[in-house]
């Protein structure tokens, strides 16, 4: 299997890594087939995410992808982070392998995860669908 040199960066040196304490969104989401888990963090004010970390308990693919997600959601509006598919994020790691691709979608999941735990905290109604990473 040959990864991105992208993925390989992002797999070594991971940005973002950590937890928020009293975080306005928190995301946690486990691929059922291979037991992997990711925590995902959000800072928001005003609708903007101000600060993003995470922790993945998983593969190198899961972490590259969550290190890069979180790249591109910080600074970013609720709005906008919502449009984030794991396609994107596979395109800005220059590609996944196949096989690995559910994995990039756990990091999608754990951000969605994240916003709609913030909607549920400040009473906004969740009005997106959460892909999930292990259905069959
Ligand atoms: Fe489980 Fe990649 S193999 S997330």
């Amino acid at each position: 299997m040959k990864y991105s040199e992208k993925v390989m960066d992002h797999f070594s040196n991971p940005r973002n890594v950590g937890e928020i304490e009293n975080a306005d969104g928190v995301g946690i989401v486990g691929n059922a087939k291979c037991s992997d888990i990711m925590k995902m963090y959000l800072k928001i004010e005003d609708d903007v995410i101000t600060d993003c970390k995470f922790k993945t308990f998983g593969c190198g693919a899961a972490i590259a992808t969550s290190s890069m997600a979180t790249e591109l959601i910080k600074g970013r509006t609720v709005e906008d982070a919502l449009k984030l598919t794991n396609s994107a994020v596979v395109e800005a790691l220059e590609g996944l392998p196949p096989v690995k691709i559910h994995c990039s979608v756990l990091a999608e999941e754990a951000i969605k995860t994240a916003l709609a735990d913030y909607y549920n905290k400040i009473g906004r109604p969740v009005d997106f669908e959460i892909e999930k990473s292990h259905e069959e």
